[in-house]
């Protein structure tokens, strides 16, 4: 169980970085071209803030209950702190992760209410940059299993 849902969490996270790529692509373009809010930009903001959903809730439950990562850090939250690669799962990739989603779930709702797509492309980039700083890189493989 664990494997294969950490195993999931590695690949989903393509999945949000493509989607959220082409999601803050496609609001700064119509936002330099002055055009009004797409039906495709709108599905594509919902797809990209549902992947980013499931990616958060396998995360959730890797954090609280299937990776030895986290849960032994939970025996011990002072000694995990000093160990910066436990420290990174248990507070940083967590805290970043959330700013993301929530960065997210602003821009996906601004452009809905306000027709906006400047205010969906910054916060899209936002999130964007969020995730990327989020990422464990150097800790994980880029494929897992391969
Ligand atoms: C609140 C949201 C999230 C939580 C609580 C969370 C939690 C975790 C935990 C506990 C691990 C370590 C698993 C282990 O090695 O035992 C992990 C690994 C990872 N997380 Fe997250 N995560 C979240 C969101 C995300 C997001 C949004 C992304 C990327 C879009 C992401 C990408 C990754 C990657 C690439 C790994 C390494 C997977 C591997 O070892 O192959 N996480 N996450």
């Amino acid at each position: 169980m664990y494997v294969f849902v950490l195993t999931l969490h590695s690949y989903v996270r393509w999945a949000v970085l493509v989607l959220g790529l082409v999601a803050l692509v496609m609001a700064w373009s119509a936002h330099f071209s002055r055009s009004r809010w797409t039906q495709p930009q709108a599905n594509l903001g919902r797809l990209f803030s549902g992947v980013f959903d499931l990616q958060v809730l396998l995360g959730v439950l890797l954090y609280t209950w299937l990776s030895p990562v986290t849960t032994s850090a939970f025996r011990d939250m002072g000694a995990a702190m000093r160990n910066p690669s436990q420290r990174f799962f248990v507070a940083e990739h967590l805290l970043m992760m959330v700013v993301a989603a929530v960065l997210v779930h602003i821009g996906v709702a601004r452009a809905r209410k306000k027709d906006a797509p400047l205010q969906a492309a910054i916060f899209y980039t936002l999130a964007f940059v969020a995730v990327l700083a989020g990422i464990p890189w150097g800790q994980a493989p880029l494929f897992r299993g391969f």
